[in-house]
């Protein structure tokens, strides 16, 4: 079934939709984007999406498209329209099409927006069942990973470079050898009783799940340290899970070959996905 996708102003069928080959998105990587996931017709986390694309369209000197408002609307009339009970809706933002210049586009360029759908199990997933198995590889991305860009080529390579090793994601790693997280997700391990987690900084993106399950640890009673982590600290560890809008909270099976604990799901990673699972359908909009 072709989908109905959002672009510019107007709802079109997938083979309609386009954007100029003059658009920055296309030619500099110059856009931001964001991923809500859609469980039961509803928005998981919408605001804090919302809070971190206007961030990211801030950081940039990006204008707004749009206001918040008209983006839930849009958001809620692709749901609607591709009747999506369970998915992903992407949003995309760039700086707009204008002549190709490394300076910024005369003011008043209207900025591009881009939506669609993607139907698939969020709830329900082999990888939470069985748990993923990770390699580490170098990091290769910029120093402000903190904003949700669209240049996505370090992190593609990087998840290609794990799949030929025979995993499933990339943890990628600084030059200083500490973790700074999985290809489009974020990394935790669980060691000694405790959830660790490298802090907020410009080195990481600021997810919005992980925002929630930290707070979500703390309330349940789990101690949670934010600080980096190596790879050795990694493959000893007790067992290991990443989070993201998609993957919500996954278990992290093996590093680089190595079993955390038994080689199965872990009991905390477990009960992290029920607590975040339960809370954030209960305040899906
Ligand atoms: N990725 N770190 C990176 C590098 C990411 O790309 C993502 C999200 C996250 C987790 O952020 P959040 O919890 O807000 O989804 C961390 C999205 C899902 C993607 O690119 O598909």
């Amino acid at each position: 079934m072709s989908r109905i996708t959002y672009v510019n102003g107007d709802y079109l069928p997938e083979a309609e939709a386009k954007v100029s080959i003059f658009d920055r998105g296309f030619l500099m990587a110059d856009g931001v984007y964001e991923v809500t996931t859609v469980v039961g017709g509803k928005l998981i986390d919408f605001a804090g999406h919302m809070a971190r694309l206007r961030r990211s369209l801030g950081e940039l000197r990006m204008d707004a498209p749009t206001s918040e408002d008209d983006l839930l609307a849009i958001h809620r009339e692709l749901v609607r329209r591709n009747a999506l009970e369970e998915g992903l809706i992407y949003l995309q933002v760039t700086r707009g099409a204008a002549d190709r210049d490394f300076a910024f586009p005369p003011a008043g360029t209207k900025p591009s927006l881009v939506l669609f759908t993607q139907a698939g199990p969020v709830l329900e997933r082999e990888s939470v069942r069985r748990g993923i198995k990770v390699a580490t590889v170098p990091d290769l991305r910029w120093a402000r990973r903190d904003i949700k860009t669209v240049q996505l080529l370090a992190p593609s390579l990087a998840k290609m470079e794990a799949k030929a090793k025979g995993a499933d994601d990339a943890w990628m790693v600084g030059e200083d050898g500490f973790v700074t997280e999985g290809s489009s997700n974020n990394a935790y391990i669980v060691a000694g009783g405790k959830v660790v987690t490298r802090h907020l900084s410009n080195a990481i993106l600021h997810g919005i799940t992980r925002a929630s399950v930290v707070r979500l640890a703390a309330e349940t009673g789990m101690n949670v340290e934010e600080r980096p982590f190596t790879v050795a600290e990694a493959k000893a560890a007790d067992e290991a899970f990443i989070t993201s809008a998609s993957a919500f909270v996954t278990p992290v099976v093996s590093i680089d070959g190595v079993a955390l604990g038994d080689g199965s799901p872990g009991p905390i990673a477990k009960r992290m996905r029920e607590v975040y699972v339960a809370e954030s359908l209960a305040r899906a909009i």
